[in-house]
């Protein structure tokens, strides 16, 4: 594929001169113009986002860095950010870091050398110099759902500490007289603030003990380990609550393979709200985060950095609402 060096060679110009024809960024002569666009004919060439961006333009491009793409949680996010991106003229790259810090710090090189405008970071592993580097490449940066809070940077999250009570209220109130709780990674803020809206709402009750919380890995694997853990600890639990809909997910099948009927035996509840909690049997209650809201809100918040119409960082810490379906519905 032609490049922007093979059409400035063709048409006997700079790369400038081509990038300044390109973003419309300065003069070029009628007889430059015409030979340039002879150039781009003749070698079919297409404009990349990093040609114009080399007359230091805006590339109209911001990176979502996401931590889990396997996760259905991050692409329903991913798609609020990307609908808002693109009304106002803007590319989104997608960037998938697996959780690993070692990828997301070269993201930030990577993202730095392609002229990026942007990065909205779901990931927890941003550190201090990180931040310093954003800023010393003047990248404007927010975080969302799994940000630090020790950072010096706006963040979009959903309000997990009291999604966590909000569970717990739900199970009481369905009937349920000992609640175990499976918690996801807890160097991942949301888990770390979901078990700690349990511990709160639970720690008062004669039947609660320590035991009945049994970390997962916010995957449906883990959530199924977890289940089976927690009934060979408490084989009279008849409600759990689980720290994301994945390891809920996990829960029923384990619940299922070892002949437990739910909501008969045991009410289940998730947390986020993904699609999948409509199809499973029976289909999932959960604690439903404002995916789209929270995507849209971040998309919003750094086009304002990029373009400079908003300074302060800020926490905007959305509401999450209970989605109560079969899975913790007890008959009679
Ligand atoms: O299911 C994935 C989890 O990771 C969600 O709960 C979300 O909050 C993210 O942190």
């Amino acid at each position: 594929m032609a490049t922007i060096r093979d059409v400035a060679k063709l048409a006997g110009v700079s790369v400038a001169t081509i990038s300044r024809y390109l973003n419309k960024s300065g003069y070029v002569n009628a007889d430059t113009e015409l030979n340039i666009k002879h150039a781009i004919e003749k070698l079919n060439y297409l404009p990349s986002v990093v040609a114009r961006g080399l007359a230091g333009k805006s590339t109209k491009t911001f990176a979502l860095i996401l931590p889990d793409i396997s996760n259905p949680f991050f692409p329903e996010l991913a798609r609020a950010v990307e609908d808002v991106a693109s009304t106002y003229g803007f590319t989104v790259i997608l960037c998938n870091s697996d959780g690993q810090i070692g990828k997301e710090k070269n993201y930030i090189d990577i993202l730095k050398s392609k002229n990026i405008d942007g990065i909205i970071f779901a990931s927890n592993t941003l550190g201090q110099e990180d931040v310093d580097k954003l800023a010393s490449f003047n990248i404007p940066f927010v975080c969302l759902d799994r940000a630090p809070t020790d950072k010096s940077c706006s963040v979009v999250r959903s309000n997990n500490r009291e999604g966590g009570r909000l569970a717990v209220k739900h199970l009481l109130e369905s009937g349920s007289k000992k609640i175990g709780h499976i918690y996801g990674p807890q160097d991942l803020i949301p888990a770390k603030e979901r078990l700690i809206g349990y511990e709160e709402s639970v720690r008062g009750f004669d039947w609660f003990s320590p035991s009945l919380m049994v970390q997962g890995d916010f995957g449906i694997s883990g959530g199924i380990k977890a289940t089976e853990e927690l009934i060979r600890r408490h084989p009279d639990i008849d409600a759990i609550f689980a720290g994301n809909d994945l390891m809920a997910v996990g829960a029923l099948k384990a619940l299922h393979r070892m002949g437990i009927q739910v909501p008969g035996q045991v009410v289940v509840c998730g947390f986020d709200g993904i699609n999948m909690t409509e199809i499973t049997e029976p289909e999932l209650t959960t604690i439903a985060q404002p995916i789209y809201d929270m995507g849209a809100l971040v998309s919003r918040i750094l086009i304002k950095k990029i373009e400079g119409t908003i300074e302060a960082d800020q926490i905007y810490e959305l509401d999450v609402t209970l989605i109560p379906r079969e899975s913790t519905k007890r008959s009679g």
